[in-house]
């Protein structure tokens, strides 16, 4: 258990490449913390500079109450699992499992007391008198991980520990990440650009781009509240819509113009848009595929979702969807296709049945939407909820 804080944090190369800008976190003990973003974007070079494998260029980094920018890695009190885990391969599950604490002169039977019981944890015991050769790339990537937590580490750090393995595999291992974190209680700084893990895993998420912190907050808020465009494109899948709109007002009534469709805001919307300086401004208008309802559905939900205007009128419209392609997942359909020209996708209940070809008109959930500057891609609509941001 840790607490980790960084403050103006700074890398900068030896050739002279600015990796990551004025990074500021707290991170709270036993917190479950990961960094996400676009490869390149800097998430394992500030990883590395709280391990200590990487020089602070600036800022300052402290553990636990003390400054830790000059510590050495072995001073800091952390252990590290990498994509791609080590393990002896000459020795077996259990001596691979029990060399940190061999090192550290524990006691044998606290080692085995120890070492059996993060096997049973990662359902690896049977697996203990095995060469890492005789093991699956899941069954090593448990035991890499069995043997950092062994050591009971306050603070564990994760650079993409599941990139290396399949898709069911990373799922299985998504859920076990999330007990592991239930049952230590360390605190974990993980490094993923999987948005899916972030989204499952974390307690809070720091999305990052070109080396700067975007938001930082609960996946729930970043999927509701994205701060901007690009977290707002990056969290989510299918990704979110956009259109660009420009908002107008006519008669007192504040609408959105995508080209030929038109949209009637909401008055809480048409407000706080106003306040914001977007009316006459070139926007982007956002909107989730699990936001948009065929026409006669939404008329079935009009009930719940019409937002009635001072003169009757409801809020909302239509937009229209060139469909190009289906993909029947199961539980859901995905319409892939085109609305005003930009590429769209609508996630819709399995009883659709649009096939390539045609035209559906869909209809925006006005509660939903959200809405950037299409010059610097700022959400209009972004509520400073805890303040906790950056
Ligand atoms: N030793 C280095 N010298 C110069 N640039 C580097 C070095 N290591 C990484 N970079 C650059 O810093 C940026 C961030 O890298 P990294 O932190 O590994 O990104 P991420 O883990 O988010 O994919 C990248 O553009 C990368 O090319
Ligand atoms: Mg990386």
């Amino acid at each position: 258990m840790a607490n980790v804080s960084l403050v103006n944090v700074e890398k900068t190369y030896s050739n002279g490449f600015r990796a990551v800008k004025r990074f500021n976190l707290e991170i709270r003990d036993g917190e479950f913390i990961i960094f996400v973003g676009p490869s390149g974007c800097g998430k394992s070079t500030t990883m590395r500079m709280i391990a200590g494998l990487e020089e602070i260029s600036s800022g300052e980094l402290w553990i636990d109450g003390q400054l830790a920018n000059f510590l050495e890695p072995g001073q800091r009190g952390l252990s590290m699992v990498f994509q791609n885990y080590a393990l002896y391969p000459y020795m077996s599950v259990y001596e691979n499992m029990a060399f940190g604490l061999r090192v550290h002169g524990e006691k044998r039977t606290e080692i085995d007391r120890k070492v059996r019981e993060t096997a049973k944890l990662l359902q690896i015991d049977h697996l203990l008198e095995r060469r890492p050769s005789a093991l699956s790339g899941g069954q090593k990537q448990r035991v890499a991980i069995g043997s950092v937590l062994v050591r009971e580490p306050k603070l564990l750090l994760m650079d993409e520990p599941l990139s290396n393995l399949d898709a069911k595999l990373r799922g299985q291992m998504r859920v076990e990440l999330a007990k592991i974190h239930k049952q230590f209680s360390s605190t974990i700084v993980y490094v993923t650009h999987d948005q899916v893990e972030a989204m499952t895993l974390a307690d809070r998420i720091v999305v990052m781009k070109e080396g700067e912190i975007q938001q930082i907050a609960s996946p729930n808020e970043i999927y509701n509240n994205p701060i901007n465009q690009f977290v707002a494109g990056f969290i989510g899948s299918p990704s979110m819509n956009f259109l660009p709109v420009r908002c107008g007002v006519e008669n007192g009534i504040f609408f959105l113009q995508a080209g030929e469709s038109r949209l009637v805001l909401p008055p809480i919307l048409a407000k706080r848009i106003k306040d914001q300086g977007g009316l006459g401004k070139e926007l982007i208008l956002g909107i989730r595929p699990e936001d948009l309802y065929r026409k006669d559905e939404e008329q079935e939900r009009a009930g719940q979702s019409g937002i009635l205007q001072m003169d009757g009128k409801k809020s909302g419209g239509e937009l229209l969807m060139k469909v190009m392609v289906r993909e029947g997942l199961g539980a859901e359909v995905l319409l892939h296709g085109e609305i005003e020209g930009e590429n769209a996708c609508v996630k819709l209940a399995p009883s659709c049945v649009t096939s390539p070809g045609e035209t559906i008109a869909l209809c925006p959930d006005m509660k939903k939407i959200k809405l950037f500057d299409a010059q610097t891609g700022d959400n209009l609509l972004y509520l400073n909820m805890t303040g906790s941001n950056g």
